[in-house]
């Protein structure tokens, strides 16, 4: 399958009709920054010359020769009978395939690892731990397996569902070995190897792994400044054969963007329609900083949801428990799935959860305050040193999604490495190759230190080499 794109859509990419001359090198140079920055994907096959040109309102000859150069240059190829279809250079060693992994294991290295977007932990995590010991000898009597989570834990998740405008029951709710472990039970448990799946790209890369290794055949949707474009969606669905979605619209992972109730409903209804399966990872919903609060979950503008959460960025990752909400009859081969990963999250993880939920609207607020005066340092800083990058002042999340002037994410990552700063190149949040006009910064470290990797992030940039990507095997492992 080749995904298209229509002239309209194309042009409205574009911008305004080239005023350079020649006309074609404009064309072909504007195409190719939305290849290299992923919101043309490679693998996308282009309208017909007369009908690009028709809507850019340039002449045939324009198009056939911006064509032809990006042809040329090795953004395109094309197939008699199958038109022009777009390609990346070297797409293989661009591939930001990858899961995320943890960078750097404590201790004063001297190094900003900004690969890893996670808060501290809040200040009633010790006495959450404390409480959840009183509860314990009740637990050591049973055997200590709960394949679908302790009770007291499912209720109180269910009813946070309930009170977010989704009523919830326990049977709905299975806790997991973190967002990352529910992932990977929804995809074994319903995704079959070959089947299609439509993702925001970017997105989160240990997601989209974990449905990639079950074999999902992933069609990348481009997510960009304005959002989700919910006219490609529709005429996506029906297109692709879809049988599943992976969403992220609460503070999507890069990009910070929060889908709309009125795009949640208008989603969903296609969806419905097309009786596709959502996977919405809403790790991210308790993130937000300012700006409109956030709205119903997306479960409740399509039944065949299955929603993932989890504590790492609403508590502490250390603590490792997520879970998954999903409509009673789906339970069934999730909970068989579960038993093919692991029996269970360990218990007094779920008490200790169980007791910081009942300080949420405390945690919450305070984690917002310390995260807004993060995400304004930085926003200021990179203002001040690094003028010509561009981003979007998110109202939750806990990252930048940075838009570069070059498509050079991948050189400046190996140049910033060298002044000791790590950080994940646009490419690793693609779901095919692209983006490599973006960066992802996460916000999350002390202010002194945001201020510092700001500092040593202009410093690489004043040398970069955009040729270096070519001759290093960039592997940024990350996590969060
Ligand atoms: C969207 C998203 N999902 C899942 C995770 C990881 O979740 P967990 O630590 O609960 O496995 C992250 C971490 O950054 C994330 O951003």
């Amino acid at each position: 399958m080749t995904r298209t794109i229509s002239p309209t859509r194309l042009a409205t990419l574009l911008g305004r009709a080239p005023e350079r001359h020649p006309a074609y090198r404009s064309v072909a140079e504007a195409l190719r920054l939305l290849v290299d920055d992923g919101r043309v994907p490679a693998g996308t096959r282009l309208p017909s010359e007369r009908a690009l040109a028709e809507t850019v309102g340039v002449s045939r000859a324009t198009v056939t020769r911006a064509y032809a150069l990006l042809t040329e240059q090795g953004y395109a190829s094309s197939r008699r009978g199958s038109g022009t279809v777009t390609d990346l250079p070297d797409a293989a060693s661009r591939d930001g395939r990858g899961a995320l992994m943890p960078r750097i294991e404590g201790g004063d290295t001297g190094v900003v690892d900004l690969t890893c977007a996670v808060m501290p932990p809040p200040v009633q995590m010790h006495t959450a731990y404390e409480q959840a010991l009183t509860r314990w000898p009740t637990y050591l009597q049973g055997s200590g397996y709960y394949p679908l989570g302790v009770p007291a834990l499912r209720e109180a998740v269910a009813a946070r569902y309930t009170q977010r405008g989704l009523p919830t029951s326990a049977d709905e709710v299975m806790i997991t070995s973190g967002a990352v472990g529910a992932h990977a039970i929804a995809s074994r448990a319903f995704l079959r190897p070959g089947d299609r799946l439509l993702l925001d790209s970017p997105t989160y890369p240990n997601g989209m792994e974990a449905l990639r290794a079950d074999g999902a055949r992933l069609v990348a949707m481009p997510v960009d400044e304005t959002g989700w474009d919910l006219d490609a969606w529709e005429a996506a669905l029906p297109r692709t054969g879809a049988r599943a979605t992976l969403l992220l619209p609460d503070y999507q992972n890069p990009t910070g963007h929060l889908m709309s109730e009125g795009e949640r409903a208008r989603l969903g209804r296609a969806l419905t329609r097309h009786d596709v399966l959502a996977v919405v990872d809403e790790t991210l919903v308790e993130t937000r900083v300012d700006g409109p609060g956030v709205p119903s979950p997306f479960a409740a503008h399509h039944r065949r949801t299955i929603t993932l959460g989890g504590a790492s960025k609403s508590h502490w990752s250390g603590l490792r428990v997520g879970w998954l909400r999903a409509p009673a009859r789906l339970m069934g081969p999730l909970a068989a799935a579960r038993t093919t990963l692991d029996l269970g999250s360990p218990v007094l993880e779920q008490l200790a959860l169980l007791e910081l939920m009942a300080h949420d609207d405390e945690i919450t607020a305070s984690r917002a305050e310390v995260a807004r005066s993060r995400r304004d340092t930085l926003v200021a800083a990179l203002h001040e040193h690094l003028p010509q990058w561009r981003t979007r002042v998110p109202h939750g999340g806990l990252c930048l999604w940075v838009t570069l002037p070059e498509p050079v994410s991948t050189p400046f990552v190996v140049a910033a490495e060298r002044h000791g700063v790590i950080l994940a190149p646009g490419p690793r949040f693609a779901p095919e190759p692209g983006l490599e006009r973006h960066l992802r910064i996460p916000f999350t470290l002390p202010e002194p230190t945001l201020r510092d990797a700001a500092h040593r992030m202009a410093r690489a940039w004043a040398e970069l080499d955009p040729g270096a990507h070519a001759r290093h095997d960039l592997a940024t492992p990350l996590i969060a």
